[in-house]
């Protein structure tokens, strides 16, 4: 091929470290290797229906391999439903002209499941040819083994739960700890094994709280007088998790964010409140998790996703997401990941760890 000379490049959803340098990726590589193009579209899929952009250089590129966040900016606009006063409007065709308006040969779209399926929408639907990059400190886009930001966002949590131990042993109490991860429970999973946690509570198993309750008084009564609770955020009870499948099936839409007082770890306190007559206090990680500079794993498989992506260009090979597979950045075909959420097995590695390390998941049996 080598005709290729322009390469557009946006970060939509939620920001997470590493996204600066899967840009610096593909921007060094299209550049300096190829001497291609590259245009930056600010805030996601918005500067692409917008036509705002940069046209990235050596200078923007600069100092941002450590740095958290996007220097293009995120948000989670979709082309085909744009919010306009009350409603929504399609865009498809104003992304699609001014694709060609920029004379761009490729669109590298770096996101996570939200982003896969708008941009296999976008090439089911267009002449643009597109390619993707899997980030999310939640760890869910199906197709890669990992997705860049994990990595940082799990010691970011396993490093606060080493802090909660100190101050849980001094005072005797049980500590619960919300991790970020949309409807996964990798996060929480990860940071618990990590972090040492009594009890991983995560939204694959629905839990019992009579069986978190028993787990916590048996601790105190064997003398060990703290606990550690971590808990993911789209975590439910098996009382809530059958009310929401309910209310699924009779077509109500999928739940927004929570309000603060009826979070996951929330919930959890009033049950154990009215289960146990332990001293429990609350700690929500949140958007600390997706702050600051990324983990050298995650600068590592964000750069080298990038500058993948830009040999895929070179090839004339769109229309995949480039995962990382066995430690490789990795083609796969959009219309096999797209739409679909990578969720912990009941039997997956990590959950036999925890298993094997006696740590109650929330229910008393598997
Ligand atoms: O997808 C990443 C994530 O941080 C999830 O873990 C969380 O549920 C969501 O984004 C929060 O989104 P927002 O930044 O829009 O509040």
């Amino acid at each position: 091929m080598g005709q290729l000379k322009s390469i557009g490049i946006l970060t939509a959803g939620g920001d997470c470290q590493g996204l600066n340098a899967a840009i610096r990726g593909v921007a060094k590589t299209a550049i300096k290797k190829y001497d291609m193009e590259v245009i930056g579209f600010h805030d996601g899929y918005a500067g692409l229906i917008e036509n705002r952009y940069l046209r990235l250089t050596d200078r923007h590129l600069s100092g941002i391999l450590t740095i958290g966040g996007t220097i293009l900016g995120t948000t989670r606009v979709k082309p085909h439903k744009v919010s306009l006063g009350e409603t929504t409007v399609d865009m498809t065709a104003k992304v699609v002209a001014n694709y060609h308006k920029l004379h761009l040969d490729a669109l590298i779209c770096i996101g996570g499941g939200g982003t896969q399926k708008n941009a296999l929408r976008l090439m089911q639907n267009t002449d643009m040819n597109i390619l993707t990059l899997p980030k999310t400190i939640d760890n869910d886009v199906s197709g890669t083994d990992v997705c860049f930001g994990y990595d940082t966002a799990v010691g970011i949590a396993t490093e606060a739960i080493d802090r909660l131990h100190s101050t849980a042993y001094s005072h005797h109490r049980v500590m619960l700890v919300e991790v970020m991860g949309h409807n996964t429970g990798w996060l929480t999973a990860a940071s618990g094994l990590a972090g040492g946690a009594d009890v991983v509570v995560i939204p694959e198993i629905p839990y019992d709280p009579k069986s978190i309750a028993k787990a916590l008084i048996e601790r105190n009564r064997s003398g060990k007088r703290f606990s550690i609770v971590a808990i993911a955020e789209g975590a439910m009870s098996k009382q809530e998790h059958a009310a929401k499948q309910a209310a699924l099936q009779k077509g109500k839409k999928k739940h927004k964010a929570p309000l603060l007082e009826d979070t996951a770890v929330i919930r959890l306190h009033r049950h154990l409140g009215e289960l146990t007559n332990l001293e429990i206090r609350v700690t929500s990680l949140g958007h600390v998790m997706r702050g600051g500079s990324p983990s050298s794993f995650d600068r590592i498989i964000a750069s080298q996703l990038g500058s993948h992506a830009v040999e895929l260009v070179n090839d004339g090979h769109f229309g995949v997401l480039v995962a990382m597979r066995d430690g490789k950045a990795t083609p796969i075909p959009l219309e096999e990941v797209a739409g679909k959420r990578r969720t912990i097995e009941l039997d997956d590695p990590i959950i036999t760890s925890l298993q094997q390390l006696g740590i109650n998941l929330g229910v008393d049996k598997l």
